[in-house]
């Protein structure tokens, strides 16, 4: 994809979107939290790595499938959950579920989505419901029962959200003037104004437990950042760890997803499967995650740009990494995903 001089349609993605989108929404999608040095650490984290390519291997056919939690998925990525779709284009999760549908690839569904479950499942993607606990924990019961009901295939619990860190836009916040039908479209009407509805503080290893019994559904665990975490999280009952810092909107100065990643599979072994988010824009990215011991990838903000121009943007984002994927999976004498396992070179041979 794109000019090797000029840089590819992935790595222009951004700016072309920050162009069309009013500025307290541009505000809300690209914000880090405090002084934004984990966001603007994110994408670099990639770059630092360093991998060993095989050489006189076939690489005429490649194969990017996956298998995520028992579902074949046809691209080493998924959409990670990111709210207020809607405010970015008309058909919202609608649009963006539609382009995953076609291109085979998982999209999680924010808690916070502007569209119903029912309609997102009509696409006929593979589809998990992000949540956060409340701190009444009955009360994300129809929520859950209505996400099980359309058909989800897990759920992924955020856990790096016990309270949503400050941030200081220098417009309006964008919730102050979102349409309430862009968000929370799947809770009961005044769900936020019941006591015990605010965030829960106090979550531990036992709400993985009770999520999974509670939906009948694989828990996947969002927001993980060091090994000791993973292991409790997978003796808990968790199916899958996410590596994420929520796009560093959540604690600055946590470490990278790239540095935390190989730790976190290390202490998991293959008792569970590793996901990770954050900084992920070009196929090259998907492979070095991959090799760094990811199941699969997932990516927040350049779907969002992407969808700037709806459906039909979407599409072009799946159908533009897949293409940078298999050209890396290529370079790196790798046909699958599996392929990429002992890609990554040693700390003392990583980049400065
Ligand atoms: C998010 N993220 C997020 N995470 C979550 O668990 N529930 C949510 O509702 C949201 N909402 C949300 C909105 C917006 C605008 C952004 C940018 C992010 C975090 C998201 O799932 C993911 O962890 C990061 O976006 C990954 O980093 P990149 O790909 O954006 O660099």
């Amino acid at each position: 994809m794109g000019d090797a001089r000029g840089g590819s349609w992935l790595s222009g993605l951004g700016a072309r979107a920050a162009g069309s989108m009013a500025l307290p929404l541009r505000e809300y999608v690209e914000h880090g939290a405090g002084a934004g040095v984990t966001a603007g650490e994110a994408a670099a984290g990639w770059g630092r790595l360093r991998l060993r390519p095989h050489v006189l291997r076939d690489v005429t056919s490649v194969d990017p499938t996956v298998e995520l939690l028992g579902c074949s998925s046809r691209v080493p990525w998924g959409v990670a959950p990111t709210s207020l779709q809607r405010a970015v284009h008309p058909d919202g999760e609608l649009a963006t579920a539609r382009a995953s549908a076609a291109a085979g690839a998982v999209m999680v569904v924010s808690s916070n989505a502007g569209s119903t479950f029912d309609d997102i499942a009509a696409t006929g993607v593979t589809w998990w419901l992000q949540v956060y606990l409340p701190s009444d924990r009955t009360l994300a019961g129809p929520l859950l029962d209505r996400a099980v009901a359309a058909g989800a295939t897990a759920v992924v619990l955020t856990v790096d959200t016990p309270v949503v860190a400050t941030w200081h836009p220098s417009e309006a916040l964008i919730w102050d003037l979102a349409d309430p039908a862009w968000t929370r479209v799947n809770f009961d009407p005044g769900y936020d104004d019941q006591p015990g509805s605010e965030k829960a503080l106090d979550l531990g290893p036992h709400d993985i437990d009770w999520l999974r019994e509670r939906t009948g559904l694989p828990v996947v665990v969002k927001g993980v950042l060091r090994g000791d975490d993973a292991r409790r999280c997978v003796q808990a009952g968790a199916a899958g760890v996410w590596v994420s810092t929520h796009g560093g909107r959540q604690l600055d100065r946590s470490l990278s997803t790239a540095a935390a990643l190989p730790e976190v599979r290390r202490a998991v072994g293959a008792d569970a499967e590793v996901y990770v988010d954050g900084g992920v824009r070009s196929g090259l990215d998907v492979v070095t995650a991959l090799a760094a011991g990811a199941d699969a990838v997932f990516v927040g903000r350049p779907v969002l740009h992407a969808l700037v121009e709806g459906e039909a943007g979407v599409a072009r984002w799946h159908a533009a990494l897949l293409t940078e994927t298999v050209e890396a999976l290529r370079l790196a004498g790798c046909r699958t995903p599996a392929d990429t396992r002992d890609l990554l070179a040693d700390d003392a041979d990583e980049g400065p």
